[in-house]
């Protein structure tokens, strides 16, 4: 099994992950050194703290490894195949996690790989980052239910889309506030309503961020620049900049225990502003945290040992 999007889970899959990731964390399952002899092949197009850290850390912890292959070290660098790449690679690992710019590359290693591959970001999702921030969230309000989520930044991006597949499969109530040109494609859209209706939950794109927190139970936002679009930097901030910067203003509509969310790396001053990031509200440092608790449980999940 691989895990290149949230669509690859069902929503019983994603309460597992999030169940035996608590008894990971707290120690009711005991993993140490579960892994020993097992290798994890680390490729990465582009950079990364969290991910990078987390899953090697992880696989420490569970008494295997990982190689850190970032791809300019890699033959691929000079034209080798995916193909050839992956083929080899499993040879040596037992599992591959690759960050790419294209998710096409991902689906390509993927086809060719009988080991498991897991998407470690890509242009169109990041499921391990979402699957993490929903235990975090289970975590902090001791449910997957009646939950209202607003996310405020670009919706279309790489853990808007994973965040609205997975509260949709939840039957979360997930509202994203984003300019229009920055919503899912109608297509997705209407697929995931409908999968939110069908679990009793909405998916709902406003271009107003205050009907989107409005009593909301998380506020999460990521970067409006995400990695490999750099040139369109300038045009994006005009876009986003002010109207959808989580500010205590727009924290203050929020519902009385609201939580500030943001997968990190944050841009200061821009998506959020420092007095929300280092506010009560903010839990980005836990959500940081429990990355590594999952990995764990996404790690020996795919590898059939839990
Ligand atoms: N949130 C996240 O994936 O962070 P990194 O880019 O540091 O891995
Ligand atoms: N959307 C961001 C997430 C970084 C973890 C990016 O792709 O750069």
């Amino acid at each position: 099994m691989h895990l290149l999007s949230i669509w690859d889970l069902s929503r019983e899959e994603i309460l597992k992950l999030v169940f035996l990731t608590e008894e990971i964390k707290y120690g009711y399952i005991d993993v140490e050194g579960v892994l020993e002899g097992y290798t994890m092949g680390m490729i990465f197009e582009k950079p990364s703290t969290r991910t990078r850290v987390s899953f090697e850390v992880a696989m420490n912890q569970l008494g295997g490894r990982a190689l850190y292959l970032p791809t300019s070290t890699l033959q691929m660098s000079r034209g080798e195949s995916i193909k050839d790449t992956v083929k080899v690679l499993e040879r040596y690992v037992d599992i591959l996690m690759a960050r790419v710019y294209r998710h096409e590359t991902l689906e390509e290693m993927a086809e060719h790989a009988s080991i498991p591959v897991i998407n470690g970001l890509s242009d169109r999702e990041h499921p391990v980052q979402i699957v993490s921030d929903m235990f975090t969230i289970y975590e902090r309000f001791g449910r997957l239910s009646r939950l209202k989520i607003a996310f405020i930044g670009d919706g279309a991006n790489n853990v808007a889309r994973s965040l609205v597949i997975a509260s949709a499969m939840l039957g979360l109530n997930i509202y994203v506030a984003a300019p229009r040109e920055y919503w899912l494609p109608e297509e997705e859209l209407e697929r995931v309503s409908r999968l939110a209706s069908e679990n009793g939950g909405v998916v709902r794109y406003t271009e107003d961020p205050y009907e989107a927190v409005k009593d909301a139970d998380v506020v999460y936002t990521d970067t409006f620049v995400s990695m490999g679009m750099e040139d369109e930097a300038a045009r994006r901030r005009g876009l986003f900049l002010p109207k959808y910067q989580v500010n205590m203003d727009l924290m203050s509509h929020a519902s009385q225990d609201a939580v500030f969310m943001h997968c990190l790396p944050a841009h200061r001053g821009e998506e959020v502003v420092d007095e929300v990031i280092d506010s009560e509200y903010s839990i980005v440092y836990d959500q940081a945290e429990n990355r590594l608790h999952t990995q764990k449980t996404i790690i020996l999940y795919l590898l059939e040992m839990l």
